[in-house]
């Protein structure tokens, strides 16, 4: 069933522990300082956005991050950071409304082409987004090196 009562808006400072409550469900456990710090960097930059999806008790039970990406070979894109939605709510239209705010938000900022990059072991995930128009166009290793001082 369709949640007609939830609404997406620009997140909040005041969002913070709900933001990393949802991070937890995403994967990523994380410090609430960190979160507070980077999401105040992210909302005082113009080339990204979070949207937050809050029901009808004011409750935040969804986040979407959204970013401009500048590569030499390719032409400017949006991609998404980071999505996810609360648990108990997933299967009400909540994370589609989540990136339909992150497209438009591409849109204003003259971004055509959005992309993301999901985890080989997100099935249900890569079913959304199937689901809300997007196509798998290619798969990748991700390698990655921890640099010690
Ligand atoms: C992926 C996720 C954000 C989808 O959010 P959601 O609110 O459950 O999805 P919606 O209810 O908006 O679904 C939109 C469409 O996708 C379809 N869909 C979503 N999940 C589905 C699933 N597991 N199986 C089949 N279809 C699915 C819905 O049927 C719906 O189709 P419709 O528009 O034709 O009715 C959510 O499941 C989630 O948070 N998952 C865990 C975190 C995650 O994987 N994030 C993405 C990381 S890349």
């Amino acid at each position: 069933m369709k949640d007609k009562q939830v609404l997406v808006r620009s997140a909040q400072l005041q969002d913070i522990a709900d933001i990393c409550r949802l991070c937890g469900q995403l994967g990523y456990p994380v410090e609430e300082s960190g979160v507070a710090s980077r999401l105040k960097t992210i909302l005082a930059d113009v080339e990204q956005a979070v949207f937050v999806a809050v029901n009808q008790n004011g409750g935040v039970i969804g986040w979407v991050h959204v970013l401009q990406v500048l590569y030499l070979e390719t032409e400017p894109f949006a991609e998404i950071g980071g999505l996810i939605v609360e648990e108990t709510f997933r299967g009400q239209g909540t994370g589609k409304m989540l990136m339909q705010a992150a497209e438009e938000w591409a849109i204003k900022n003259t971004l055509l082409d959005i992309r993301l990059r999901s985890n080989s072991i997100r099935e249900n995930a890569h079913v959304f987004y199937k689901a809300i128009g997007y196509q798998h166009v290619k798969t990748q290793f991700t390698f990655h090196k921890r640099i010690t001082g």
